[in-house]
């Protein structure tokens, strides 16, 4: 079962520049910072409800946030949703022709258990799915 978005994932070009725009502008007091070394990026994350904005910057030429920018410039790069059982919910979802990034389940920002759907599955939007903490 899908039950929230967890987050919606925004793709900068310089994370301190952006995070003061979306602190001190937009009025979003920031919360944790964190490298993501497995997708070599680097995270910022704003607390929103009962969900939050993470504005994501590369780690490095070549990253997939790094790509990213260079294809399409800044902006939204994935919403994730979290889901109270990952491994059922893939398996539902490729029975249902649905097709992913990877084959595996990776690990995402804070330990978390995720995996991205791919955007040719979802009119085009990169969806992340993540598994709820117990
Ligand atoms: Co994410």
């Amino acid at each position: 079962m899908i039950k929230r978005i967890h987050h919606i994932a925004i793709a900068v070009e310089d994370l301190d520049d952006a995070t003061g725009r979306y602190a001190e502008q937009l009025g979003l007091p920031p919360g944790s910072r964190e490298d993501v070394t497995s997708a070599r990026t680097r995270a910022q994350f704003f607390p929103v409800g009962e969900s939050r904005l993470e504005l994501v910057a590369p780690l490095g030429d070549g990253s997939p946030i790094d790509v990213h920018l260079r294809k399409r410039g800044p902006g939204i790069h994935h919403i994730c949703l979290e889901v109270d059982d990952l491994e059922a919910e893939v398996a539902r979802m490729r029975a249902a022709g649905m097709r992913f990034v990877t084959d595996e389940i990776q690990t995402g920002a804070h330990g978390s258990r995720i995996i991205f759907v791919h955007p040719k599955s979802t009119g085009g939007v990169l969806i992340e799915l993540q598994q709820a903490e117990v």
